[in-house]
């Protein structure tokens, strides 16, 4: 059986998970890495694995012969330009996660992936991703809101996006931001009391910042708490700390998250609850988990002649397996 010849364009830490999970999967395989900063790819890997330079992307679809790209740039501002111009060349899946831009992602991948013939699988991971897919469901067999909860954890769940945010405050050295969903927020969920929950009623924020020296900690305290949006809603707790705590103690990429959908049934009203909770050591390495299966959908999709932008909804899940029909339906059923 011939492998599905898998690019991995850009090299971050959903890059490295992206190369791992490839390592070992059984039908794809790595044809190479393409990278704006090439040099320092090469210095982290064997002379193994082709490295080359993203921006002609001709020459390494040319060379590499991929099926599928993974695009594993940042969703600000590498996917919104890199996806529609490597999707020219060759079909692609991604992991964009600003969700309130996510249909205008998708339009750009569809019109460009419909011109040149290409499969573009957009926005999954684990939300979006598995986690889109269990509100859908759980809206469509209960007809309820669905919930997400974060951070049901003792630690909580570490947003990277937040962590960035505190890094760009004057003063700050290093930062990250660990996110807790609040316990009675969930209870009342699963209570069948389909709250109207308003930004901070589900979760609170732990941050822990190593200040720069001579750094004025109370306007860093002052400024976190009133960033609009990303910490303004929510009661935030701030830990200030060294370096080495920072490194020793808060290494990692842990995360977690619940999707929560509470409903009733029949005349009766019996009661008929949903809940999806995944826990990851490692949320980049479990978001590129996510990204290889998608790139063997979008490889079989592309086998069939189909083209244009598809999501986790638009998949069937056979795609995304490496088990054939017959295993499906004698043990998965
Ligand atoms: N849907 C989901 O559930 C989900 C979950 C997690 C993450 N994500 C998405 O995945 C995206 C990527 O996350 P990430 O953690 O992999 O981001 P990242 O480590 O910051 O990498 C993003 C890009 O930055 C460049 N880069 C990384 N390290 C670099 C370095 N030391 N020097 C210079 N350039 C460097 C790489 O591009 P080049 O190789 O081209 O330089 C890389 O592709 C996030 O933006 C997020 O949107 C989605």
């Amino acid at each position: 059986m011939n492998k599905i010849r898998a690019v991995i364009a850009g090299y971050g830490n959903v890059g490295r998970g992206v190369r791992q999970a490839l390592a070992r999967s059984r039908d794809l395989e790595l044809a190479g890495i393409v990278s704006r900063t090439p040099d320092r790819v090469k210095k982290e890997l064997d002379d193994a694995v082709p490295v080359m330079p993203i921006a002609d992307i001709p020459a390494w679809v040319a060379a590499l012969r991929p099926d599928v790209a993974i695009l594993c740039g940042g969703s600000k501002q590498d996917l919104p330009k890199q996806g529609p111009e490597l999707v020219k060349f060759v079909s692609t899946v991604d992991s964009f996660d600003n969700h309130s831009r996510l249909p205008e992602h998708f339009h750009a991948m569809d019109d460009a992936a419909k011109t040149s013939g290409h499969v573009a699988v957009i926005s999954t991971g684990w939300d979006p991703g598995i986690f889109s897919l269990e509100r859908t469901l759980a809206n469509a067999f209960l007809g309820v809101r669905a919930y997400g909860f974060y951070g049901m954890t003792a630690n909580g769940g570490l947003s990277m996006g937040h962590s960035d945010a505190l890094r760009t405050i004057e003063g700050v050295q290093d930062a990250r931001q660990y996110t807790h969903a609040i316990p009675e927020a969930v209870e009342r969920v699963r209570r069948g009391e389909n709250p109207d929950f308003q930004p901070g009623d589900m979760h609170t924020r732990e941050c822990f910042i190593v200040p720069k020296p001579g750094a004025d900690l109370d306007k860093i305290r002052e400024t976190v708490v009133s960033m609009p949006g990303y910490f303004a809603p929510y009661k935030t707790t701030i830990h200030f700390i060294t370096q080495d705590e920072l490194n020793s103690k808060y290494a990692g990429f842990p995360h977690d998250g619940l999707v929560i959908a509470s409903g009733k049934t029949g005349d009766a009203g019996h009661p008929a609850d949903i809940e999806y909770h995944c826990r990851w050591g490692s949320n980049p390495e479990a978001t590129a988990n996510v990204l290889v299966a998608h790139a063997r959908a979008a490889a079989r999709l592309s086998g069939e002649g189909r083209n244009g932008a598809f999501t986790i909804l638009s998949i069937p899940p056979a795609y995304l397996s490496p088990l054939d029909q017959e295993e499906l339906l004698a043990h998965w059923m």
